[in-house]
């Protein structure tokens, strides 16, 4: 984080648009997804997760990698860090799986990593999907968790707003707004030895031109989701974008900062291989 604080305000920039929602309600849908206000998002009736899943959404998920490797590398004597690679080798696969189903992939890994899941998974599945992870793992295998605070550090009313409104938008769709200080006990649970637990309260918008590009990030999150924080919030639309601007414009001057957990966990040599069946 250094010592070096300054502030920075926002710049508009030329492609800012990119995160500006359309006027039009629900326009469309189809079985894999449904467009909101311009935006795409899952159209599973199991899941409840919020936030979209259109390029804009993967692009905004690509840029917080760069948070992760720094987080990574401050645990570089437990983490395996070069699981990070530069280019995707040739036997890299993609394959889509749901962490509540049964094991979709026929084989036991040595490594799973599980990246920002606060918004993915009802406060009552998290015991079932480590419980999924231990069964996929083989014994031994290493789990890396990493997740942040939905709610942001700040006295700044307008972030204070965004926040209530946020956390309101996840319980109403039962999930935990402070699910990850709750993870270690989890995974514990689950079978799992924790052998990291780093918990890390990091700038927004202020101290480091990346903490600045976070902040810039968390406002296109807000962006994505404002139809369901402006009703969160009883106001219009535009109404909760204008507040969504102001309160990530503020971030800097006021120094806020948001909490981002970091955790390794090991299925024990001696485990059974599954504690259910796959
Ligand atoms: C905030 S995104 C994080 C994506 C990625 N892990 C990363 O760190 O960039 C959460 C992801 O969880 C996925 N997801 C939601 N529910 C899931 C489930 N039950 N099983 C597997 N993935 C799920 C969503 O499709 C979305 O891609």
């Amino acid at each position: 984080m250094g010592n070096t604080c300054s502030f920075f305000v926002r710049k508009h920039s030329d492609d800012e648009s990119k995160f500006i929602i359309s006027k039009e309600k629900i326009s469309s849908s189809n079985g894999e997804s449904q467009v909101v206000e311009g935006r795409e998002f899952h159209n599973d009736p199991e899941s409840v997760y919020v936030l979209a899943k259109d390029d804009i959404e993967k692009k905004r998920l690509n840029e917080v990698l760069g948070y992760w490797i720094w987080q990574l590398n401050f645990q570089r004597r437990n983490t395996m860090d070069q699981i990070y690679v530069k280019n995707y080798p040739k036997n890299c696969r993609f394959a889509i799986g749901n962490v509540l189903h049964e094991n979709p992939f026929e084989k036991r890994f040595d490594f799973v990593q599980m990246r920002y899941f606060a918004v993915a998974l009802r406060a009552n599945e998290w015991d079932e999907a480590y419980a999924s992870l231990f069964n996929q793992l083989k014994p031994g295998g290493y789990l890396q968790i990493l997740d942040t605070s939905i709610v942001k550090c700040t006295t700044e009313p307008e972030l204070l707003d965004i926040n209530q409104a946020f956390s309101k938008l996840i319980a109403s769709k039962g999930q935990d707004y402070d699910i990850g200080s709750k993870l270690a006990k989890k995974m514990e649970t689950a079978g799992f030895n924790v052998i990291c637990n780093n918990k890390m309260e990091v700038p927004m918008g202020w101290g480091s031109k990346r903490s600045v590009r976070y902040a810039e990030n968390m406002r296109s999150l807000y962006i994505s989701i404002a139809p369901g924080l402006a009703e969160q919030l009883h106001i219009d639309i535009d109404e909760c974008i204008a507040k969504i601007n102001r309160a990530c414009d503020s971030m800097g001057p006021t120094k806020a900062t948001v909490h981002v957990w970091s955790y390794l966990a090991q299925k024990p040599l001696d485990a059974p291989k599954a504690i259910s069946s796959l």
